[in-house]
């Protein structure tokens, strides 16, 4: 039991009043809240939108995607392929993309982000505002290094990823909105739209002619090529690559799509400019509240400065993960039922949901349900990854998933590397937004 009768307040209330009374409560003090309503309430029904807060539920819900559908995400996102519910385009489109983003590049990836990180740290001089300048520019960097979306002022590639990010998952019925701020989000969106698909057609102009030149001049190697190729086949290829040699685009762009594959150019387009509006702004809001977090907490950021001096940084990237547990991006993913569905059939919480619901699927709440970890309320590093939601899960579980798992702690780890690393501000600024917009830091620059 918590001290705070959350249910109490909630029943007491008017039904106009109900959800605000938790979505306030899901922003201030998530995890007492959710800890009343995995033991009384497991389902809770408002009249704005249901909440599931159980582990196996919340599990069970992201594997449903025809069922528990992100029919929400269709008038934010165009035909993006996150905006389809287990269908031919969402298949081959997330696995093309998989293979773009060649798992083998993540040690090279970190390195990149280990140098981006620090080039923008040494520049400042022991004092800086960390969310624009470095939250933001390190992810910005890897979009233009990485992803290859390059030729463009970092600026830019923030703004885009912001007001996309912004309309699409914080701009619903359910985020208690004015009819004004409302409109102002969606126009804002529609700009970086606009300006993000006239870089983007750009870029596909300018990647393609370089493809081809680089193309050419590999046809014209090939009989080279093909006796390195009988050698490597012959004698085990390694990856001894010690830098990325390419991006992400002119891999899309040198791959050949049979037309039965179904990949066309514009379909290409589209998901590179995804790559970008999934990177920043989430990247930069994790990295944030997990600095936070740890500044915050002496003794926490003694753990995480000694864990952070390791050649071996699987203890401090333990370390972030719990702490994003703590203040992820999102208390929750959101669905809406395509059907009546009963929810914990034959449990005592079994509810029924219409079909329409707007389901909150409390991803914090199952990450602190004893299911999922022993001694859940306790800050602890050693946990599994395989229950962290942090990503997602299921269908449509993160597809940068395993960049963001070195790109978030690595961010975090140069920060907290910094001698005497301290927050010149009590907290971070939200400035009236869901994302953080200021926090000063400064650190020794001996
Ligand atoms: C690094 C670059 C990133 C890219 C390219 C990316 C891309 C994507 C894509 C395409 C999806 C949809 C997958 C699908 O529908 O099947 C997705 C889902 C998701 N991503 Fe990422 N992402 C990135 C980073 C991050 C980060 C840093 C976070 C948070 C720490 C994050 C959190 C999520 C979550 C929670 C979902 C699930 C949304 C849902 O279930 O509705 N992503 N991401």
């Amino acid at each position: 039991m918590t001290d705070k009768d959350y249910l109490q307040i909630f029943d007491a209330a008017e039904d106009n009043e109900k959800f605000p009374l938790v979505y306030g409560w899901m922003k201030t003090e998530p995890l007492p809240f959710f800890k009343q309503l995995r033991a009384e309430s497991p389902v809770l029904v408002t009249p704005e939108v249901t909440l599931v807060t159980l582990f196996e539920d919340v599990r069970d819900l992201l594997q449903m995607p025809k069922i528990f559908t992100v029919e929400l995400y269709k008038p934010k996102m165009g035909d993006y392929l996150m905006t389809h519910d287990e269908d031919a385009l969402h298949d081959r489109e997330k696995s093309i993309m998989y293979s773009m983003l060649n798992r083998d590049d993540v040690p090279l990836v970190r390195k990149l982000i280990t140098r981006n990180a620090k080039t923008i740290l040494d520049r400042a001089g022991g004092k800086i505002e960390i969310v624009e300048n470095y939250c933001r520019g390190v992810p910005a960097s890897l979009v233009q290094d990485y992803f290859g979306l390059d030729g463009v002022d970092p600026k830019k590639l923030i703004d885009w990823s912001f007001w996309n990010q912004y309309n699409a998952f914080h701009n619903h019925h359910f985020n208690l909105e004015s009819r004004d701020k409302f409109d102002h989000i969606v126009a804002e969106n529609e700009r970086v739209k606009k300006e993000l698909t006239g870089y983007i057609a750009k870029l596909v102009f300018r990647k393609s002619i370089a493809v081809k030149l680089r193309k050419l001049i590999h046809f014209l190697a090939t009989p080279l090529r093909m006796l390195l190729g009988l050698i490597y086949l012959l004698f085990g290829k390694k990856d001894t690559r010690d830098r990325l040699t390419d991006t992400t685009v002119t891999r899309m762009l040198a791959t050949s799509y049979p037309k039965e594959v179904d990949f066309p150019i514009a379909r290409l387009g589209l998901n590179a400019g995804g790559l970008l509006i999934g990177a920043i702004e989430t990247t930069s809001q994790a990295v944030a509240q997990s600095i936070e977090m740890i500044l915050k907490d002496p003794n926490l950021l003694a753990q995480a400065k000694a864990a952070a001096e390791k050649e071996d940084t699987t203890e401090f990237d333990n370390i972030v993960w719990e702490t994003l547990r703590y203040v992820p991006i999102s208390p929750f993913v959101f669905r809406v039922a395509s059907e009546a569905y009963v929810i914990a059939k034959g449990r005592p919480h079994e509810t029924l949901v219409k079909a329409g619901t707007t389901v909150l699927v409390c991803t914090q709440s199952a990450m602190f349900d004893d299911y999922a970890y022993s001694n859940p309320d306790e800050f602890d590093p050693n946990r599994t990854f395989y229950h962290n939601f942090n990503f997602g899960f299921g269908y449509h579980e993160c597809m940068g998933k395993h960049i963001g798992m070195v790109l978030i702690p690595e961010m975090v780890r140069q920060v907290i590397l910094r001698k005497n690393i301290k927050a010149d501000d009590a907290k971070i600024d939200y400035d009236d937004k869901p994302f953080p917009t200021f926090y000063n830091l400064s650190w020794d620059n001996a």
